[in-house]
């Protein structure tokens, strides 16, 4: 699967739109159409229940993105967070220094008349072994030397666009936790080991961005950083380490649970000269994305750097008081730092499966019922029956007070199920004549409608009057088999 088929699906069903696209579009910017906003809002918070609700240790904060200036100097951004970048001379292009290898190259083969190739990224031209010298996209120009250049978007405050007024948008929600440290610590009465969780948009000049929205200018991160006590230990290991073991596992397991099948997740430790200035262990989990393993999330151990940074600003004291030792403390840090949007992306290629239904090609995503933007589709199986339509509007309204459901009846009622398979709804409910009778005949209706499951397609008839339960029972961890075996699955 490539990922022109992802983007095209989000845009033919309102997931994902280019960021004003009428006005030929900005670069590497997307918006989240009707189904996206509802996908990426569960993502969000499935994060938060389990992370924040679900554990003793946890608690929230929303940290406004724009911060003192002098954050960023503490935390080694304003001088560190950079990128080499270089420029062709010829076609102005600018690239990543450090990422040239990775893109595919433009060759003109001395050997061969009809001479431009495209070489794949990091090989020799197969002609006559060249390896890229010039720029990348045009095959032709000379690059400049590398010379750094800093991610953070500058902006001012105030009226003045002055020095003294300059300021920065975040370029990672990290830092809005470690300032409140002390707020958050006192407040909350916290013990170690806790940790704070925060969601919020960040923003990165990124010099290469791309890929949809794998790697974009503006994004949303889902970061953890819990604090451990650098004196204590986990049987006879430092604790710090257990615990960047445990929330490596836990992060995984998050992945599993919401659905990504494990061969499509791996572990990559950072190399000793890849570990940011700040961190004792950084261990990502990547996810196998069409272009390749990249980066899902990075869990970092950022030791006791950040917090004594800011301490060194500030003046001000960010320890923890160990009763036990009867000593001032400065915790450690373990940092589980996810893209909202890269999840999203890693959850959509997932899901997204083609398969052949009686000779016909049936496209589905199979989001975890969590995940999924709309629950429960109600489709009228004639639209011209009023009665029919009547009652399926009914059962929407009443459906629409637990779960996102939706009501259709622009189209015959195969079509129907395939665009909501296309979309990952888990579950379609189709009013029927047997529902609601016949007056002219005389027939009453049995006042059951069916209920057809994404994954199996397989139906079952339920009475309206038992609806909530059963849907309640599906979308809340019961198998299709369990629930929907107590009233006779049928094809
Ligand atoms: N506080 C640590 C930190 O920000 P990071 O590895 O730079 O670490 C964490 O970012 C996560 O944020 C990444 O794993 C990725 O999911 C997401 N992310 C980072 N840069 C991104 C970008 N330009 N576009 C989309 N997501 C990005």
């Amino acid at each position: 699967m490539n990922m022109d088929t992802i983007v095209s699906l989000c845009k033919r069903r309102g997931f994902i739109f280019q960021s004003s696209e009428i006005y030929g579009g900005a670069g590497s910017c997307w918006d989240y159409g009707p189904l996206g906003v509802e996908l990426k809002n569960n993502i969000k918070r499935v994060w938060w229940r389990d992370t924040v609700h679900l554990r003793p240790d946890m608690v929230g904060l929303d940290a406004s993105i724009l911060m003192h200036p002098t954050v960023w100097k503490a935390s080694g951004h304003v001088d560190h967070f950079s990128d080499p970048m270089v420029d062709c001379r010829a076609c102005r292009h600018r690239f990543r220094a450090d990422k040239l290898d990775e893109t595919p190259w433009v060759h003109f083969c001395p050997t061969k008349t009809d001479a431009r190739f495209e070489v794949p990224a990091g090989e020799r031209c197969r002609h006559c072994g060249a390896r890229r010298t010039l720029c990348p996209e045009c095959g032709k120009g000379e690059l400049t030397p590398p010379r750094q250049f800093n991610l953070m978007f500058k902006t001012y405050t105030g009226p003045v666009e002055e020095d003294a007024a300059l300021t920065y948008l975040r370029p990672e929600t990290a830092q809005g936790i470690f300032v409140n440290f002390d707020n958050v610590l006192q407040s909350m009465r916290l013990k170690l080991p806790f940790g704070i969780a925060q969601i919020g948009k960040s923003f990165r000049n990124e010099i290469t961005p791309g890929n949809f929205i794998f790697r974009t200018r503006e994004f949303e991160q889902m970061e953890i950083e819990f604090f451990v006590n650098p004196n204590e230990t986990i049987d006879g290991r430092p604790a710090d380490e257990v615990w960047h073991e445990r929330w490596i596992e836990e992060r995984l397991a998050w992945y599993h649970r919401y659905g990504i099948r494990p061969e499509n997740l791996r572990v990559r430790e950072h190399e000793k000269e890849e570990l940011a200035h700040y961190a004792k262990r950084t261990a990502d989990i990547e996810y196998r994305f069409p272009i390749g393993w990249s980066e899902l999330e990075g869990i970092a151990n950022r030791t006791d750097y950040d917090l004594k940074q800011h301490a060194r600003f500030s003046g001000k004291s960010l320890t923890y008081f160990d009763e036990e030792r009867k000593t001032h403390v400065v915790p450690y840090v373990i940092e589980p730092s996810a893209g909202a949007d890269r999840s999203l992306l890693a959850f959509l290629v997932d899901a997204y499966r083609e398969e052949e239904v009686r000779g016909e090609k049936r496209v589905v995503l199979r989001l975890h019922p969590d995940l999924a933007p709309t629950k429960i589709a109600v489709l009228p199986l004639l639209k011209k029956r009023g009665e029919i339509v009547a009652t399926a509007h009914e059962i929407r309204s009443l459906l629409a007070r637990w779960w996102v459901t939706v009501y259709d009846d622009t189209a015959a009622i195969g079509r129907l199920y395939r665009r909501q398979d296309e979309v990952g709804t888990p579950y379609c409910v189709t009013v029927d004549v047997q529902t609601v009778g016949d007056v002219d005949k005389g027939e009453a209706g049995d006042q059951r409608v069916t209920i057809r499951d994404r994954d199996s397609m397989q139906q079952i008839r339920v009475p309206i009057a038992e609806l909530p339960t059963v849907l309640r029972q599906l979308l809340e961890g019961g198998t299709w088999q369990q629930v929907g075996g107590r009233y006779g699955i049928g094809g």
